[in-house]
């Protein structure tokens, strides 16, 4: 049985999804958090659907035995790779960040452009979800590969940065895109970087903000919805700890306390696959 002072659990490949853990901070305060970062097999955008379905199911087990009262799947390589068949397998709410940013952003746009990794890219998740709602606006996915090292690295404001990132966006401004999706959850990170080289006209949707929205809704309707207090977040990484803190404080304004934890090997099945972009 869940109950209310259960936690959320969160999990994302590294330090992108601390811009969901963010929100949640900001609009659910009551409410506790475990966040997993899944540092040692980073980047997730590089890997085939059969790795991301494999690993998302070891953080799944993992979360339930932590007995965490709904999922977020702070990532949007997970999302779109792996949220509709994970769904079926686990008796917990699993909420994924497309479908949210999706309908922010047809509220308003009609040219709208997607920046995410290439896994994402690959599988036009965000296309199919926008024009399922409005089949008359137009997508452009582009692929970012550089983005998700450059800020693991914390390389957030050098000069390399921002002329990859004018590489990057050059195509979607040639089309005169009226709306721009983070479409990983990254990308936030670079926001002045990206902000200054879009038009001032553009509107970007971060996916963060409204699949927090929905997370609400749901946890209401289970009747999970804590608003009494928060005990302080619990993190962990497959990585290395150290790192992780010390890269996530100037997101978080604290540093954070976090436990390393031994993901299982790949197993040989996928090994075997080795089937990379
Ligand atoms: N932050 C994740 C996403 O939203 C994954 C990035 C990566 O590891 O490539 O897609």
């Amino acid at each position: 049985m869940k109950n209310l002072h259960q936690r959320i659990g969160l999990f994302d490949s590294g330090v992108g999804g601390l811009t969901v853990l963010r929100e949640m901070y900001r609009q659910m305060p009551t409410e506790s958090l475990l966040y997993f970062a899944d540092s040692a097999r980073l980047p997730y955008g590089t890997r085939s659907p059969e790795e991301i379905l494999l690993f998302v199911r070891e953080i799944l087990d993992w979360m339930c035995s932590q007995d965490v009262k709904m999922v977020i799947m702070a990532c949007n390589t997970s999302s779109a790779l792996a949220l509709e068949t994970v769904r079926q397998e686990y008796d917990i709410p699993i909420l994924g960040v497309i479908l949210a940013g999706a309908k922010a952003a047809v509220k308003q746009g009609k040219r709208i452009g997607v920046i995410s990794t290439s896994a994402t890219a690959k599988s036009h998740a965000y296309r199919q979800a926008i024009q399922e709602i409005n089949p008359q606006t137009q997508v452009w996915e582009i692929a970012c590969p550089e983005f998700v090292r450059l800020i693991e690295n914390n390389q957030l404001h050098q000069d390399y940065t921002q002329q990859i990132a004018q590489q990057y966006l050059a195509p979607l401004i040639k089309e005169e895109i009226d709306t721009l999706i983070y479409g990983c959850t990254h990308y936030r990170h670079l926001e002045k970087t990206i902000r200054s080289l879009l038009p001032a006209a553009v509107q970007i949707i971060d996916p963060a903000e409204h699949i927090v929205v929905a997370a609400e809704k749901e946890l209401s309707l289970l009747g999970l919805r804590n608003y009494q207090f928060s005990r302080p977040t619990r993190f962990y990484v497959s990585g290395d700890p150290q790192q992780f803190a010390s890269l996530s404080q100037q997101w978080l304004g604290y540093y954070p306390s976090v436990t390393s934890i031994k993901v299982q090997e790949l197993s040989s099945e996928v090994m075997l696959l080795n089937n990379r972009f």
